[in-house]
């Protein structure tokens, strides 16, 4: 194995890692050595995801967790450190976008919600595990964003708000733990996976055709070269930054 792409000893903290992209993240990095906590607020599917991370040879821990809520973080992140004394890689990845009929419509408890997961989430984890890690010496944070963040995005806001801070988050952090820490953000654009089920295929296929230079959405496992380069070493003079992997959004 390529020595800048082996994870061996090292463990990674995956969000959102019972399935789409996030699963795909924490498989590729167990692939390549990495021991990995895999959460979601099921813990019964990252149990699943689990048993595919020890099939590779890996340590495994599934955790169930709502990123919403700061109490919950609080136990999974003891609970990785009492099991594995240490987080050499955070993927905060968990993340929603749930869809509404009109902009006046979104309630109040819709939009903390989105909030909750997709950036206070986050920012619990980057302040608890950021801090154990720059400690510690090392660490890679990625936060998982979104070209809503980017881009006007009038039918998913209050989701677009909230992965624009995810954004200025990730600028923050690396100043604030650096430089023994590390803290990115990958861009995603339009992904096919569950989420993606609540679209209009049709409308969506049309407008991928016309208006991405790639044409098409993306399969789960293309976020996974990103994850691995802002991850290992290839990247150590990379950090503060975002990685667009989004098949050319305009
Ligand atoms: N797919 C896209 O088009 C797209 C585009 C741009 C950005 N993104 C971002 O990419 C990331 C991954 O998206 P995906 O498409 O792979 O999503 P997905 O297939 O819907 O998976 C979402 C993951 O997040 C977990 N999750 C959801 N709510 C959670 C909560 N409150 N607490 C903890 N875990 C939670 C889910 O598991 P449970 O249900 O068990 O909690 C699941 O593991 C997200 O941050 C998303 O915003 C996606």
């Amino acid at each position: 194995m390529d020595k800048l792409l082996d994870f061996s000893g090292q463990v990674a903290l995956v969000t959102g890692g019972s399935r789409g992209m996030g699963r795909e993240m924490a498989l590729a990095l167990a692939a390549r050595g990495a021991d990995v906590i895999i959460t979601s607020r099921k813990a019964q599917a990252c149990e699943g995801v689990a048993k595919e991370v020890q099939a590779l040879g890996r340590q495994a821990l599934a955790y169930g967790c709502h990123v919403g809520k700061w109490e919950e973080i609080d136990g999974l992140v003891n609970a990785a450190y009492e099991r594995f004394g240490k987080i050499d890689i955070l993927i905060n990845n968990a993340g929603m976008s749930p869809l509404y009929p009109k902009l006046s419509e979104v309630s109040e408890e819709l939009f903390d919600k989105v909030v909750g997961v997709n950036l206070k989430g986050p920012f619990r984890l980057m302040a608890l595990v950021g801090e154990r890690m720059a400690e510690a010496g090392g660490g890679s944070i990625i936060n998982i964003s979104s070209t809503a963040s980017l881009n006007p995005s009038p039918t998913s806001e209050p989701y677009g708000a909230a992965k624009s801070g995810l954004n200025a988050l990730t600028r923050s952090f690396a100043f604030a733990y650096g430089p023994q820490v590390r803290v990115n953000c990958i861009v995603a654009g339009p992904f096919l996976t569950d989420i993606s089920k609540a679209w209009d295929m049709e409308a969506f296929t049309a407008n991928a055709e016309q208006n991405l230079a790639l044409q098409r959405g993306g399969e789960p496992d293309e976020i996974v070269g990103a994850a691995l380069y802002l991850a290992s070493p290839t990247s150590k003079f990379t950090t503060a930054t975002t990685v667009r992997v989004d098949g050319g959004t305009p």
